[in-house]
């Protein structure tokens, strides 16, 4: 399960010189292409509580959930509680490298509760989080 948080439904017109030109529908569908034997869901919300609520519901079944929580990542205590909460792994992704960016991106709510985390390979950071639980 793809998770995405705010403005990630902007993907492709959102400041593409950070985040590319490729719209969220495009990248999803060039992924599942890629990878067809993989069942591939994805969710976007720019409301905490849906992410947090959507993180409990597939939390205990799924295989993985990657999660790019956007700007609540760097100020969500409530998602990084629902990360520690559930049983399901999740690889936190971001499409920059947060850490080249403004101070208050280096904090992550998600991190220290996340399997790992994959940053600053633009889309491919989605591609690079799939294939760890491919790889598993
Ligand atoms: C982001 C990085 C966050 O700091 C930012 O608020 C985003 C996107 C990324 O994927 O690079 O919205 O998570």
């Amino acid at each position: 399960m793809i998770i995405n948080g705010p403005n990630l439904n902007l993907l492709g017109t959102r400041e593409p010189d950070i985040y590319g030109s490729l719209s969220l529908n495009e990248f999803l569908d060039t992924v599942k292409e890629k990878y067809p034997t993989v069942e591939i869901f994805h969710f976007q919300s720019n409301i905490e509580g849906e992410l947090i609520s959507k993180i409990q519901e597939v939390g205990f079944s799924f295989d993985g959930i990657i999660l790019n929580a956007a700007a609540y990542t760097h100020t969500s205590v409530g998602i990084g509680d629902a990360v520690k909460a559930v049983k399901t792994p999740v690889v936190e992704v971001h499409i920059s490298n947060t850490y080249a960016r403004e101070e208050f991106r280096h904090q992550s709510y998600i991190a220290p509760n996340a399997k790992g985390v994959i940053l600053g390979f633009g889309l491919q950071s989605y591609e690079l989080a799939i294939q760890s639980f491919l790889n598993d």
